[in-house]
This record gives C-alpha cells, structure tokens and sequence, in this order.
C-alpha cells in the first residue's frame, strides 16, 4: 500500500469522531488533510461548517461546498483535525511543512480535541529529523537565524516563499529534539519569532496512523 493510500486511510478514520452533535470542525492543512476534506465533504450536510487553518484549505473547503466560519465567532471548538510532519509516541509534533503552522497553531490551541491523522511513517522516537519550520518577521531573520545556530541548529531559509501571513519560513536541520515542550517555550521567547513549528505544549490528544493494513489509535 501507497503512502498516499495510509494517509487517506487515516484521514477517512477521523471522521468516525465526529458524532452527530458535532457542528463545526477545525481543519489543518496539508496532503493528508486534503483526503479529510473529501471525507468531510460527505457528511457536510450535518455541519454549520468549518474553522480554516490556512488560505489553501479554506479554497479546497469552500470547493466543496463547506461553509467556512471564522474563528472568532466559535466557542467552543469541539474538534481539530490536522496531519503532522513527524509525531512521537507522547504526541508531540513537529508541523508546519506546508507552512500554515501559524494557523495551525491557533486553531489546535482553541480546540477541545485535536486528532492529528498520519501516515505510519510520521512516527518517531526523537523528533527533529525532519526540519522544524520557524515562522519569523522578515525583519528578524538573521538575528533569528543566529540565535537558532547558537542552540546547535542550522537554519535554513525556505525560498520563494510567505506564509498567509506575510512571513519567512526557517527550516531548522540538525536538531535533536529530546525536551519539546522545552525547547518550544524557549523559542517562543525569541523576538522575531511568530511561531515555532512544535506542538509540544499543546500535543495533539489522539493520533490516527494509517498503515498497510489497519488504522492504528494512540492517545496521550
Ligand atoms: C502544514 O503546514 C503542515 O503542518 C502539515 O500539517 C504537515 O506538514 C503534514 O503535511 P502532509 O499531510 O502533507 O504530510
């Protein structure tokens, strides 16, 4: 079985989580989430609709007919749906290889329940292998970029590319991250940067693996 084919196979278990009280749903973005929309697009008709996390998702949400809602008007926010870069056994995440982790992370930190849906090969024993996006201010990238070399990691610029926000991405190679929350709150504290692309502090709460033959649950 395909890579894709997990993906989408997890994506299609997410939807067993939204019961019929559900009325909105929070959506990430990325590949995976791009199946969940299909799914979602099929019991549509029980939603008020959807809370985007970018402006690629909330294109493909309207394409198919899903109201989208803003943020500010939904309280609560029941559930949050959303892929992952890379994801431990705790389910802390590294997200953001899209670029929409600023979006991302609002809408998982307003949500009661975030379910990240990805295929097996997303699982990790350390997270860090695949590079941790930064958001930063354009302003701030190379005194953000040194403060990063400094912590042992090699900062790399994304090229030709800004994020809904009108910021730069950082892709950070060579970390080794054994203390996420940790290190998420102390790059936080950094000025210049938006958004660090760990969700340590706010893991996901169950993650749907897809694998060759099955879905496989993890909880926190
Ligand atoms: C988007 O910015 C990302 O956080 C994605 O959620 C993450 O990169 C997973 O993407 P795929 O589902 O495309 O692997």
């Amino acid at each position: 079985m395909s890579q894709e084919e997990m993906k989408q196979r997890a994506a299609e278990a997410a939807l067993a989580f939204i019961d019929d009280d559900t009325t909105v749903v929070g959506v990430g973005t990325g590949t995976t989430i791009n199946y969940f929309i299909e799914a979602l697009a099929k019991i549509k008709v029980r939603l008020e609709g959807a809370v985007s996390s970018s402006v690629e998702t909330t294109r493909r949400l309207k394409a198919r007919g899903i109201p989208v809602l803003d943020l500010n008007g939904v309280w609560p926010l029941p559930i949050y749906v959303d892929g992952a870069d890379e994801s431990t056994r705790s389910l802390q995440l590294i997200k953001g290889g899209g670029g929409a982790l600023t979006g991302e992370k609002i809408v998982a930190a307003a949500s009661e329940k975030f379910i990240c849906i990805a295929d097996e090969t997303k699982l990790v024993d350390v997270l860090g292998d695949y590079p941790l996006p930064v958001e930063v201010v354009p302003m701030a990238r190379s005194y953000v970029g040194r403060e990063l070399l400094r912590r042992g990691g090699q900062p790399v610029l994304r090229e030709n590319f800004k994020t809904d926000q009108g910021n730069l991405i950082l892709d950070v190679y060579n970390l080794q991250i054994l203390e996420p929350a940790k290190l998420e709150a102390e790059l936080n504290d950094i000025a210049g940067i938006v958004t660090v692309g760990l969700f340590a502090l706010r893991p996901a709460d169950i993650l749907l693996l897809g694998t060759a033959d099955s879905v496989k649950e993890l909880r926190r």
